[in-house]
């Protein structure tokens, strides 16, 4: 089978993803211990949104994460580049709206969305950072984003655990349940190397986004984080030049921890 290394090829992450699309989301819910629905539903409850809105779930896969918003009585888009993932997603959910395309070009434009969303997703993204400025434009001023996506617990308790947890108890989950092993064995290995949840806040604010803040959940296994688009016309400018200007290096490892309640 197609494997993704590190480097995040995009046609190996695609490939990757088109070959488990059909068991993917049976082995997600036993690898996660059943937790996967709890992390859903803290998403839908961040983001807030209310019947009509414009919604899009990027790198949505086979659409459980978009199915999940769309009860709200939201207008959602699901997104994603794998052309198995999508067409899985088409077939259990015939009622939403799937588009086939990349998170670091999303084809719509600037503006079309009350709110944004990416659950599990931006890690497997190629350029993280380039995806993050993707979805500050296709915001509406003032829209808001909310990412799932698994992190670090804080407590080394739980980190000894968890590290147990990916080294010992997945490989053997996978091999029961997965006729690919080697997609989760990178699964695990791009968990282990994903910045921590003050990074990827900061990456957040270079990308232009303000309130920003994270909550972990289990424990730091996963962290959710939030911001909003800008409201103000002239810091949204301010946003655009900074933008154009060649990133400082310095700006890319600053750590700033922000933690909401
Ligand atoms: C782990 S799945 C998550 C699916 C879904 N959001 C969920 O919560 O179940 C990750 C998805 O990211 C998609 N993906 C990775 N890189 C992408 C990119 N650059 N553009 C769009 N989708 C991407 C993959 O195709 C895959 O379907």
């Amino acid at each position: 089978m197609t494997t993704a290394d590190l480097n995040k090829k995009p046609d190996d992450v695609s490939g990757m993803f088109d070959q488990v699309a059909p068991g993917y989301d049976r082995t997600n819910a036993l690898l996660s211990g059943g937790n996967s629905v709890l992390w859903r539903m803290a998403t839908v409850r961040a983001l807030n949104l209310l019947p009509g809105e414009r919604v899009l779930d990027v790198a949505a896969g086979t659409g459980t994460s978009a199915k999940a918003l769309q009860k709200t009585g939201a207008d959602v888009v699901a997104l994603d580049f794998s052309p198995g993932m999508v067409a899985e997603g088409r077939k259990r959910h015939p009622d939403i709206d799937f588009v086939e395309g990349d998170a670091e070009a999303l084809p719509f434009p600037a503006g079309s969305f009350d709110a944004v969303t990416i659950s599990f997703g931006l890690r497997n993204v190629q350029n993280p950072q380039l995806a993050l400025g993707e979805m500050y434009r296709v915001l509406k001023p003032g829209g808001r984003i909310v990412i799932c996506e698994f992190s670090h617990p804080p407590a080394p308790l739980v980190q000894a655990g968890y590290q147990g947890y990916l080294k010992y108890v997945m490989p053997a989950v996978t091999a029961l349940s997965s006729s690919h092993r080697d997609a989760y064995r990178y699964l695990m290995e791009s968990i282990r190397d994903w910045p921590e949840q003050s990074v990827l806040s900061q990456w957040m604010r270079s990308a232009g986004f303000t309130r920003v803040a994270y909550r972990n959940l289990t424990g730091g296994i996963v962290a959710l984080h939030r911001a909003r688009s800008p409201e103000d016309s002239k810091v949204r400018e301010s946003v655009g030049q900074r933008r154009k200007r060649p990133a400082s290096p310095s700006t890319s490892s600053v750590s700033i921890p922000i933690q909401d309640s």
